[in-house]
Order: structure tokens, then sequence, then C-alpha cells
């Protein structure tokens, strides 16, 4: 079985887990990723923000949200006056999964099985910040979180209790707006996105 448990520090530091991360061979995917990406931000940010996995660029850079769905996040904060280095910002899964498509690397779905691998790590950086608020970004991160029966169209924007932490709400991805098929959906799916992280803003 697959789990990133044992490469997982007993320390619960943010700098402990970050000295351990890129030893990490928990699952298949560390295999054909550049490097494992962990969070960046206050040892003790009140707010945690976790997405799904790295993309092409966070791959490449070794930081979280630095590609387009991270300049949609930021451009968003900024619109809301939340600061972005007041947050802490990490990923269910620290690997990027891709295909190769010629000179492209196209993102691909992390499986259950490999959200579940990495959750560990994902438990680590909980323990160790200790966030009033976590708010996943898109499916990946609410399945880890708040488990398969969670309904992200349904359920967004709840402030809902976990074993892991008191308050965590789950909202779009980033990605998901960016992929929009159309500027009515898209800008439906931006109204629904700053709204939650409003909220969450007023709940942390
Ligand atoms: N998408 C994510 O979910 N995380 C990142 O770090 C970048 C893009």
């Amino acid at each position: 079985k697959t789990s990133a448990a044992p490469f997982v520090p007993a320390e619960h530091t943010v700098t402990a887990i970050g000295a351990a991360l890129p030893a990490c061979e928990g699952c298949e995917l560390y295999k054909h990723a550049t490097q494992a990406v962990g969070g960046v931000g206050p040892a003790h940010a009140k707010m945690m923000v976790v997405g799904e996995q790295p993309g092409d660029q966070e791959d490449i850079k070794g930081l979280p949200f630095v590609g387009p769905a991270g300049r949609l996040l930021d451009q968003t904060l900024e619109e809301l006056g939340i600061d972005r280095s007041e947050l802490y910002v990490t990923n269910a899964v620290k690997h990027f999964k891709f295909v190769q498509k010629g000179k492209l690397r196209l993102h691909e779905n992390p499986r259950l099985s490999e959200i579940t691998a990495c959750k560990p790590w994902l438990l680590a950086e909980i323990d160790a910040v200790r966030p009033k608020l976590i708010v996943c970004l898109g499916a990946s991160a609410a399945k880890s979180l708040l488990g398969g029966t969670f309904g992200l169209m349904k359920q967004h924007g709840e402030v809902l209790s976990t074993p892991y932490a008191e308050r965590v709400m789950a909202t779009l991805h980033p990605s998901a707006i960016l992929r929009a098929r159309d500027d009515a959906s898209r800008s439906q799916m931006m109204e629904m996105f700053k709204a939650d992280l409003a909220k969450a803003a007023l709940v942390m």
C-alpha cells in the first residue's frame, strides 16, 4: 500500500516537514515530477489554502500556485483585500501528475489513492500550522479533507468541522475557472469563488 507516512517526520513543524518532503517516494508520482512542492507561508498562518497538486510551473519552481491558477488566486485575493503572504498555501498532492504531449506536460487529476497516499503530508502541515480555517480549492483538496461524499457544487462556501481542523471550507479551483466553457459561466464561477473567499476572510 502506498503512503507518504514513512517519509513524514515525527516533528510536525513547517521546517522539519520542508526538510523531509524532497525524499518522499510514498507513491509513484515522484518518479516523473521534477520535485515535491510543499507549502509556503507563515508557520502559524490563520488561514491555510489547499490546492490539488503542483502544476507545470510549480513543479519547475518548487513553489505552490505560481502559474496561471496562482495568478488568478492572487488577483482575487488582492481584490478582496486578503494578503496572500499571510496565508499558508499548499496542495493535497505534493508531486505534479501529468501526461507528456510533445513539449507540453498536461495536468492529470490525481487518483483517490494518490490523494490518500499524500494525505500524511497535508495532515502534518495542518498540525504544524494549526490554522483557524482551511480553504480547499477544488474537488481533490475537498476529497482529502472533507471526504468522498462532499459535493463541491452544493456545499461550496459552507464552513464545516473535521477531525483535522474546526473550520474547513471548499470552493472552486481557480484552474476550473480558467477552463470555463464560455464567458457567462466564467463570470458566474468567479462570483462564486469571490463570495466564498470573502466569507472565508470573515470566518477567519
Ligand atoms: N494548481 C494547484 O492546485 N496547485 C498549485 O500549486 C498550482 C496549480
